[in-house]
């Protein structure tokens, strides 16, 4: 039995007075407590999740036992396979059957590379499967393993309707007791692990814990619980973390009445939460992610289990307002970064040395540019130099070193995406020998760092324009990358809400206009190109009649006149914008290879060299006029195009315009494009019709073959 000394040992006199009247309190709790035992409430063991069922064997030997662990985690108990498919992998869809219309599941999750790796071969293997870029269980249909390069399904596996999934369990927050402690609502994750966000604490309690343990209070017969580090020394304070925290041993959520911070030495109890009896939380099985202040060391670990090897990162620097954070780390030779970006799916996030020391500069800047790359499905960090705030034309501007004979030094190391939030580790050297394109990193100095937010296009590269992104730091943020303890993060992105989805402007048209202007302006953010023409934009775009890419209509045979503004000097890319018409709803003719050059068919302002080489014609450049905005882009708070224009001026350099005439061809398409030699994706649409007239002209001349045959018949059938 218990010795009464141990719960109340001599130390208790010395404590507040107050403690003494409660001696009887604590005795009656702690008998009651001893009385209820969680019973029951474990599932029966092993438990894994909800089952889904064996995989069938088709080839290779495949064998094993699928359940959902989670929403988004499948585990496979004794996996099984011969690892010798040339090209396999595990593979996820939607459609009725496995079929090459699905995608990879990474695994193991941690590799390093662009690439996952080929299925290797396993003989009883617990396997842990996340699915990528937060696809849920709900959203596929079966799970198979997958030959990929010659379609061939080796084993399957279906997921049943209305799989009923455990999901993580919201509980109410910390109740504040004392030393200031506060949370947001806790979650518990997994059967061992608590979610804590914002935690609050003030560190002043001198023997404190998280403490787990039975009865109706918390009270002295609990267990300390490892702090986030996996530490059992007393907690120290807590200025709004998110941490997670896993129970010790064999506990598990069932066996535990209550979470809380409990002083051992003065038995206090700072705050608690009970634990509900009917849980339906997911198995432990290593599935939850540590938070994002954990590193990894993801070498060699073929299981997440593995995942031991972390220290806490404690340095942390907001690069742009609430919505991309740097976290780092100097190992060895090399700057660890974790880059956590509050971006959409199809944008990048960048991070780098400045241009210039001393304040924060895009143009020499070196960068790594770091995404989720959705046609690959895998995560991305490529390396790049900024020699000129333009879309790289293959040897200036926004450019991939790789591209412009440098070499990538950002290697990834780990992706991830929750709650609208992406994370990408990746490393670098401090030093690299590429003075070229590279900025060395200095451990001896404070240096001014750059971020930027944006969008990708097409070839998976920056699309980037006078400022590169929709978003840019642009006070100077200094880094002494040499500190460890340097956390100026004060608000967890996580915690951070999207406002509604923007309300696109109504699209512009022109029509019966002869002459038109060409000039260069910004695009009105996610209100105004993109939600216009489903295209990513890269910050500017044709303003046509000083309209946001309107919708032309031309009629055949009649000449029009474009008086163009878009740049003539050749030498500045962000300022060299020819204009010209083509079938293509990208443009950007002077960045195509001699073999993609016939995949266009130009209707104007271009002519071609003596090598068959096309170059903007002299008509199609003139001087550098652009719409600017007052440093700040006001796309969200303007409810129209009208409203945004009021809110931009003028802005022309010295020179002529230059005017192209073009006669609409008789046989031209209905539709057709205006667009930048340059750069792709600046301009929009024009709708190609016959002149009302002719059409006019047209009917009557129907109508009256019409009515003579008529005539002409009627005469027959009265002959
Ligand atoms: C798969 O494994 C189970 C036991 O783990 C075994 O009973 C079954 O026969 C195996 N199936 C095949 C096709 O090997
Ligand atoms: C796989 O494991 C079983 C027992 O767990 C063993 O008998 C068998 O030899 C193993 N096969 C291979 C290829 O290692
Ligand atoms: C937080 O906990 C409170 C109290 O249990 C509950 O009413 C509320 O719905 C929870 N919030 C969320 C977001 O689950
Ligand atoms: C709570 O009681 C259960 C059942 O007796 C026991 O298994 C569990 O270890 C107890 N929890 C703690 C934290 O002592
Ligand atoms: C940068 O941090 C290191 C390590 O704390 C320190 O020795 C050095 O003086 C700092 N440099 C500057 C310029 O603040
Ligand atoms: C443009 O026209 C050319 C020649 O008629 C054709 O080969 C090409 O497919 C067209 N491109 C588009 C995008 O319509
Ligand atoms: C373009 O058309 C206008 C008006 O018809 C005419 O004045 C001008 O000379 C033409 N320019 C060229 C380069 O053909």
């Amino acid at each position: 039995m218990l010795s009464l000394d141990k719960i109340f040992p001599a130390q208790l006199s010395t404590t507040p007075s107050g403690w003494k009247n409660k001696r009887f309190v604590f005795i009656i709790v702690v008998l009651y407590s001893i009385l209820i035992t969680a019973n029951g409430r474990r599932p029966s063991e092993p438990y894994y999740g909800s089952r889904i069922g064996q995989l069938t064997t088709f080839a290779h030997g495949i064998n094993g036992t699928v359940y959902a662990v989670d929403e988004t985690t499948l585990f496979i108990k004794n996996f099984v396979y011969d690892g010798t498919g040339p090209d396999a992998f595990f593979w996820v869809g939607k459609t009725s059957r496995p079929s090459p219309d699905g995608y990879i599941i990474p695994y193991p999750e941690d590799y390093i590379g662009s690439d996952p790796p080929v299925l290797q071969a396993h003989n009883y293997t617990d396997i842990i499967l996340r699915l990528p870029m937060g696809k849920r269980i709900r959203d596929i249909r079966w799970l198979s393993v997958w030959c990929r390069r010659f379609t061939v399904d080796f084993g399957e596996v279906f997921i049943p309707p209305n799989l009923d999934v455990p999901k993580p369990k919201v509980l109410p927050e910390f109740k504040r007791l004392a030393h200031n402690l506060r949370s947001s609502n806790i979650s518990i994750l997994d059967a061992k692990t608590f979610y804590i966000p914002n935690l609050h604490y003030d560190g002043a309690g001198p023997d404190a814990y998280f403490w787990v343990g039975n009865g109706s209070e918390p009270n002295i017969m609990g267990t300390k619980v490892p702090n986030e580090r996996g530490s059992l020394e007393p907690l120290s304070g807590y200025q709004g973390e998110d941490i997670e925290i896993q129970l010790p041993g064999d506990l598990q959520v069932y066996d535990i009445d209550w979470l809380s911070v409990w002083c051992v030495e003065y038995r206090h109890n700072f705050g608690h939460v009970y634990i509900p009896k009917d849980l339906d939380v997911p198995p432990a099985l290593g599935q939850t992610k540590l938070t994002p202040q954990w590193w990894y060391i993801t070498t060699a670990s073929p299981t997440m289990k593995t995942k031991t090897a972390h220290t806490q990162i404690n340095t942390c620097k907001e690069i742009i307002k609430e919505k991309l954070q740097v976290k780092w780390e100097i190992k060895g030779d090399s700057l660890y970064v974790e880059l956590l970006g509050r971006i959409d799916e199809d944008q990048y996030m960048a991070f780098g040395l400045s241009g210039d020391n001393g304040k924060s500069q895009m143009v020499r800047g070196d960068i790594t540019l770091a995404f989720y790359d959705k046609i690959s499905l895998v995560y991305r960090a490529v390396d790049y130099f900024l020699s000129d705030l333009s879309q790289c034309d293959g040897r200036s501007g926004v450019c991939p070193d790789e591209r412009i004979g440098g070499k990538n030094d950002a290697v990834l190391l780990a992706g991830d995406r929750k709650k609208g939030v992406t994370i990408i580790k990746f490393k670098r050297p401090l030093k690299t020998f590429d003075s070229q394109y590279d900025i060395n990193i200095p451990l001896d100095q404070t240096v001014s760092v750059i971020g930027a937010i944006g969008p990708l296009n097409s070839l998976k590269e920056a699309n980037a324009h006078s400022h590169i992104g929709d978003d840019v730091n642009v006070e100077n943020i200094e880094i002494n990358f040499s500190l460890k303890n340097d956390n100026k993060c004060t608000k967890s992105l996580f915690n951070i809400k999207d406002s509604p989805d923007e309300v696109p402007w109504p699209v512009n048209s022109i029509a019966n206009e002869f002459i038109l202007t060409a000039r260069i302006g910004p695009t009105g953010g996610k209100r105004g190109y993109t939600a216009i023409t489903g295209y990513n934009s890269w910050g500017i775009a044709w303003y046509i009649n000083d309209l946001l890419i309107p919708e032309i209509k031309v009629v055949r045979g009649e000449t029009y006149t474009f008086i163009v503004e878009g740049g003539n000097d050749k030498f500045q890319p962000a300022k060299f914008h020819p204009f010209y018409i083509t079938n293509s709803s990208e443009g950007g003719l002077g960045q195509r290879n001699v073999n993609e050059i016939r995949d266009e068919y130009v209707y104007a302002g271009v002519v071609y060299d003596s090598e068959g080489y096309p170059v903007p014609m002299e008509g199609a450049t003139g001087r550098y006029c652009e719409w600017k905005h007052n440093g700040v882009d006001s796309w969200r708070t303007s409810g129209s195009f009208e409203d945004y224009t009021r809110t931009l001026y003028l802005d022309c350099d010295q020179g002529e315009p230059g005017y192209l005439n073009w006669t609409v061809p008789t046989d031209a398409p209905d539709l057709l494009y205006y667009q930048c030699f340059t750069h792709r994706n600046l301009g929009w649409k024009i709708h190609v019709t016959d002149s009302a007239q002719r059409l006019f002209v047209f009917n009557i001349y129907l109508a009256t073959t019409i009515s003579l045959s008529l005539v002409v018949l009627n005469r027959r059938i009265i002959i």
